[in-house]
């Protein structure tokens, strides 16, 4: 077989616990793709996009969809509720933004959400000993009867007696008939995504895989079983799309000037909650899948350093300086230490309890407000400085930095590699 060149895979990821900014970061990027692509979770994800006056938030389409002459691919590795994405392509349609089966594609393969996947999530989180924290969208369960191998797949929707015979086993509600119409709308988007990727980066095009969650919420990688039920990290968007791992040729991992978590789970540098309150009042953290108040605490590059390593990141986005001008001092943690002294890593503070573990801060000048930015020479010397120490303990470029949720408040302090 010929070995096909050319096309490149440039992967957006999360390199905390999700809400990094990855959306505004993929609407960038894809003005120079060809398509984008969403390779797992589902609409427990929120990406907030900001343009032409408009606030947009997208939780299961690709964000690319907004650019015209995007392809805008669901991947096999998302889990799909088709209520919500069928009412995702109304919202997109009502603010004139093209959505048909030109230029919207959805894998075969992948899983539906029903309604009892979110009754088990729900039922779930409503007992205290279970609750993670979840966003009770049913992704968990969804990811459950995959695995299991009772899962119905978007292909499934399309032939009448494969679902009566997948429904028996798993639903007890009477399902037949909705199922069906999703098929009948869902049925002319449907394609092999993998051969569909595969043969645009054959082809020699620009492939953008737009993460969701972020590195720390990977069901394998993350602070279990504080986590999601997908993988988040790089590797999954060949699994997740169907394409050979050869073709990501750039994965840029992205993360805010701070930290935030949504759900329970560790989360070493949070702050005191009357902190938390300002950084959340300034930063607007709330979520945008279900509007709880996010958590907030100071950058962290120990976790930031193993969401690197296991992301394979060859580029940092850093977003939201903005949100630091005005609050005092800024602090970055550069190190955790054991009650014995001893450095630990993220792997080894995740199994100690907080309390032991002594969290160890550089400290940077407070920047009074943020002036306009046209190069990093227009930044504060601090926030300067901030960058600095975030290469240096990574041993990593920042390739991009956002300073406002507007459209052009972004600069490129690298190419990106070729
Ligand atoms: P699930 O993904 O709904 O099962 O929730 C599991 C955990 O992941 C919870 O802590 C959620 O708050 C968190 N989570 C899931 N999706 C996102 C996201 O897109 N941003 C931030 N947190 C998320
Ligand atoms: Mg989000």
């Amino acid at each position: 077989m010929a070995l096909k060149s050319g096309g490149r895979g440039l992967v957006v990821v999360g390199g905390q616990w999700g809400d990094e900014g990855k959306g505004r970061i993929v609407d960038t990027l894809s003005a120079q793709s060809f398509a984008t692509v969403r390779f797992q979770g589902g609409n427990n994800a929120g990406h907030s996009l900001h343009f032409d006056n408009k606030s947009l938030v997208l939780h299961l389409i690709p964000c690319g969809i907004v650019r015209n002459k995007q392809l805008a691919i669901i991947a096999n590795g998302v889990v799909i509720d088709p209520e919500v994405l069928l009412a995702e392509m109304a919202e997109l349609k009502r603010h004139n933004i093209a959505c048909s089966p030109l230029n919207l594609k959805i894998s075969r393969h992948a899983h539906i959400i029903l309604p009892f996947h979110k009754a088990i999530d729900s039922q779930r989180e409503s007992e205290a000993k279970n609750k993670l924290g979840t966003t009770k969208r049913g992704i968990g369960p969804c990811y459950e009867y995959k695995v299991a191998r009772l899962g119905l797949r978007a292909e499934d929707l399309l032939v009448r007696s494969r679902l009566v015979h997948k429904l028996e086993s798993i639903s007890q509600e009477a399902m037949l008939d909705q199922c069906l119409a999703w098929g009948d709308q869902l049925g002319p988007y449907l394609v092999d995504s993998g051969e569909l990727i595969d043969d645009l980066l054959g082809q020699g095009h620009q492939v953008l895989f737009e993460g969701a969650q972020g590195a720390l919420l990977d069901i394998d990688h993350g602070s279990y079983p504080y986590v999601t039920s997908s993988n988040c990290v790089a590797a999954q968007a060949a699994i997740g799309s169907g394409i050979g791992p050869g073709w990501l040729k750039e994965v840029l991992m992205v993360s805010k000037a701070y930290s935030t978590r949504v759900g329970e789970g560790p989360f070493l540098t949070e702050l005191d909650l009357a902190s938390q309150e300002i950084f959340r009042k300034q930063g607007n953290e709330f979520g945008a899948t279900t509007g709880r108040p996010r958590r907030c605490g100071w950058l962290d590059l120990p976790a930031l350093k193993y969401a690197a390593r296991i992301n394979g990141a060859t580029g940092l986005v850093i977003t939201k300086f903005d949100i630091l001008a005005g609050l005092g001092p800024i602090k970055v943690a550069t190190a955790y230490r054991s009650a014995s002294g001893k450095t630990i890593s993220f792997a080894e503070a995740m199994i100690n309890s907080p309390e032991t573990i002594e969290i160890v801060y550089q400290e940077f000048e407070p920047v009074a407000y943020m002036p306009k930015i046209n190069h990093l020479a227009d930044m504060p010397q601090s926030m300067c400085q901030m960058i600095e120490l975030i290469e240096k303990e990574l041993a990593l470029p920042i390739k991009m930095i956002s300073f406002g949720k507007e459209r052009g408040q972004e600069i490129f302090l690298s190419q990106l590699t070729t």
